[in-house]
């Protein structure tokens, strides 16, 4: 398959839309080539509530790439994120019955298939079903066995479903604005392209994108993802308590906390501030702010914890835990969760783009950077190609085709 040399990636974020369009240059790097960062509108919890609003603020983010790429936007990866979304590990067999026993390409495509053979309600499809290793015969964690030679295929697989209303929704708004769709890519897994090494997701590590409306989980093990989950609780939470908190209006709140916020109370009160000015004349007190912000974070680390698939985090992740989205930027949250998890942890910023990148260095750009290396990776590979023609994500493709008439 020919690799297309401009690829574009639209982050439908709870609180901003960030597109990026870059180019693909003869050595495989990505250059991004323009940014379109605009508020979102008519999104609650990374889902669309209001397509009208949803719809404008997309259509604003993509013209404003294209005006600073001169490049026109036709189509692009988009992420997607929600509690809509679950996921479960699961196994597929299949026997290899030809004479030389040669494992090729349609074999694996049939051991694929038959791993998405899972139960699950009409209002939900697969979006993701990404094989983790396979095993032929007697030997284990084959990484590709086409060209191999054995009786019986075994893959394990680990499979990602969505709502398929929650879809149609954000589809239907980016097609409005005249963007066609490359894939859908669940989010955690496109900020672990960005932020993550080859090393630690062989190592084991957990991946956790604190953003505006939901906070995305992914674990990574032997080199491929093994377990995600999305927890409706972000940054909006953290604003919002501190508006109740302390009666300030939402807005006032969010610029204290971005400002000011940390969640070690006593650092800001022993560097002798002990109250701080509002712009409406209003002083709130050091302590209380971080207080707030302290309280919602240790919760929020406790219910990235209960997502693990195991309490034994040294075993399951011992490259540690890392922290993205835009909310985690906030003081002392790298050292909070460390003490929480009780293993090594970071804060990661996005790498492997270059080009007009000076603004997406930040954790807030994670998945919007994710997005182009996944789709830039993805790209002819025959895992790509199997996802896309066969078996139930087959079924999505042609779902979506079939409401929305492309
Ligand atoms: N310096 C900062 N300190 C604390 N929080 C911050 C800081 N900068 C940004 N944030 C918070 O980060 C959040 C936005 O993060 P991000 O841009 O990753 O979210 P999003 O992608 O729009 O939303 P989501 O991924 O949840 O749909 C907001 O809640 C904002 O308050
Ligand atoms: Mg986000």
């Amino acid at each position: 398959m020919m690799t297309k040399r401009i690829i574009s990636a639209i982050d439908v974020g709870t609180t901003k839309i960030c597109t990026n369009v870059a180019n693909l240059d003869s050595g495989g790097g990505i250059q991004v080539l323009g940014v379109g960062i605009v508020p979102s509108h008519g999104l609650h919890k990374g889902m669309v509530v209001n397509v009208d609003e949803a719809k404008e603020s997309i259509a604003e983010s993509v013209r404003r790439a294209e005006q600073a790429s001169g490049l026109r936007v036709e189509s692009a990866y988009v992420g997607v994120t929600g509690r809509h979304i679950s996921s479960l590990n699961s196994h597929g067999v299949v026997a290899i019955p030809r004479n030389d026993r040669l494992v090729r390409p349609e074999d694996l495509k049939r051991v694929l298939s038959s791993a998405q053979h899972i139960n699950m309600p009409d209002d939900r499809n697969i979006l993701h079903a990404i094989p983790r290793h396979y095993a032929l015969d007697n030997q284990e964690r084959v990484k590709n066995p086409v060209g191999m030679h054995g009786f019986r295929l075994d893959v394990e697989t680990h499979i990602i479903t969505a709502a398929i209303a929650s879809i149609q929704n954000l589809v239907k708004c980016i097609r409005s604005v005249g963007v066609e769709i490359e894939d859908l890519i669940l989010e955690p897994l496109a900020s672990g392209e960005a932020v993550l090494t080859p090393e630690e997701k062989e190592l084991g590590i957990i991946l956790a994108d604190i953003g505006g409306g939901t906070t995305d989980i992914a674990v990574f093990k032997d080199g491929s993802i093994y377990h995600t989950a999305i927890i409706p609780v972000a940054g909006y939470q953290v604003t919002s308590d501190i508006s109740i908190g302390l009666g300030l209006p939402f807005e006032i709140a969010e610029a204290m906390k971005k400002k000011y916020g940390n969640v070690y109370p006593d650092m800001l009160t022993k560097s002798g501030e002990t109250t701080l000015s509002v712009e409406d004349g209003h002083s709130v007190s050091c302590h209380d702010l971080c207080n707030i912000i302290k309280v919602r974070m240790e919760e929020l680390l406790r219910l990235i914890l209960l997502e693990m698939p195991d309490s034994n985090y040294a075993s399951l992740a011992p490259a540690g835990l890392v922290l993205t989205g835009g909310s985690s930027k906030l003081s002392g949250l790298e050292a909070l969760a460390r003490s929480a998890i009780r293993t090594s942890t970071r804060i990661g910023e996005p790498m492997g783009v270059y080009g007009i990148t000076d603004i997406l260095h930040d954790p807030a750009h994670s998945t919007g950077v994710g997005l182009l290396l996944w789709g830039t990776r993805n790209q002819g590979k025959p895992a790509w190609e199997t996802r896309k023609k066969s078996g139930a994500f087959g079924n999505f493709v042609n779902l979506i085709k079939k409401f929305f008439g492309v």
